[in-house]
């Protein structure tokens, strides 16, 4: 069997705990990795100013996947980690799909799937100050949409949704942004040709906040910009059982023959929650299944699949993080 490349950023807060429990499970589960930690985040930054060199990005470009756990901390400015390091992160290894998969409580356990576009949008940090600190101060933040961007996020929701239920859900706000959701109605309008056997469906991002909390089983896969999926995503956990349980997946689909080549990065989606941070209250099931993620695109599908169906049977489970990561391992 093969061992895997993985850079491991703990990060902030309550992230070195969870992504300790993560790699447990997967190491529970057969799947050998070859980990290398990387002190980055928050914390570090405060350390020695450091937030991400080109060399380490280099030394990333050449591994099989990186696994994060969750950055920022109290004391830096706003902005600093989230665009110097999780943002370059995901723009220099154009990860260009954030896969955010959500599963109802209950007995039917409905499950569905928001693919946010990952690399434009509101994200690109296009804008500015004009007279900054004057009375007549200006600050401007657009929406970067390109054709190209758009359309490979639609295909690749058109493509999941083939592989599951043949239904997609384009979220933005038509009936305003003129300009950016015209483009995202057109392209999606143009990639639903492709796919004949795929229903498609449309809902402003106002209507769909609605529909998450009265009616999400009408959802099975939702295709959204960068800042509605960051928004929707949310509200994603909070119906589906608590940010706690809600795992992400930074996907460069192309991988290694993809444009950029490099590797895909796997979070979960929540922060690092200083207030809480080395007590060992975080639930790190989010994180877990973040790791499961990691694995069925290392090829490992069969391994993914059995810490699935273990963190759902310990999604309920009180108790402290490593007493639940030992539940997850045990239920292997
Ligand atoms: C997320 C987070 C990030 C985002 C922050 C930390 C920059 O909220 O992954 O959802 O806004 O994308
Ligand atoms: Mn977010």
């Amino acid at each position: 069997m093969s061992s895997y490349a993985v850079g491991v950023v703990g990060g902030d807060g309550i992230g070195p705990e969870v992504v300790t429990e993560g790699l447990k499970v997967v190491a529970a589960a057969g799947i050998e990795l070859d980990l290398t930690h990387y002190d980055l985040g928050g914390a570090r930054f405060l350390k020695d100013g450091m937030v991400l060199s080109d060399e380490t990005l280099q030394e990333w470009r050449g591994l099989d996947a990186i696994y994060l756990g969750a950055v920022g901390a109290p004391g830096v400015p706003p902005g600093v980690i989230e665009r110097g390091l999780l943002l370059k992160m995901r723009f220099e290894l154009d990860l260009y799909i954030n896969l955010r998969p959500f599963k109802l409580a209950g007995p039917d356990g409905h499950d569905f799937v928001v693919i946010r576009e990952n690399t434009e949008g509101t994200y690109a940090g296009e804008g500015g100050f004009l007279r900054k600190g004057t009375p007549h101060e200006v600050a401007t933040q657009g929406s970067v949409n390109t054709r190209r961007g758009v359309e490979r996020c639609i295909r690749f929701a058109f493509d999941l949704a083939t592989e599951r239920n043949n239904h997609l859900t384009l979220v933005h706000k038509t009936n305003v942004l003129n300009f950016s959701a015209d483009l995202w109605q057109r392209t999606f309008n143009e990639v639903a040709v492709d796919y004949p056997g795929v229903t498609t469906d449309y809902n402003h991002i106002d209507a769909a906040c609605i529909y998450f909390v009265q009616d999400p089983q009408r959802y099975d896969v939702i295709v959204t910009d960068n800042l509605f999926g960051d928004i929707l995503t949310d509200l994603g956990g909070a119906v589906s059982g608590g940010i706690g349980l809600a795992s992400s997946a930074n996907l460069n689909p192309g991988g290694l023959d993809g444009d950029t080549p490099g590797p895909s990065m796997f979070e979960p989606v929540h922060g690092s929650a200083p207030d809480i941070a080395g007590q060992q209250k975080a639930n790190p099931i989010a994180a877990i299944l973040s790791a499961a993620h990691m694995l069925k695109h290392l090829g490992e599908p069969e391994a993914a699949a059995r810490i699935e169906a273990a963190c759902d049977e310990c999604a309920t489970m009180t108790g402290s993080t490593s007493e639940i990561g030992d539940a997850v391992v045990a239920k292997l």
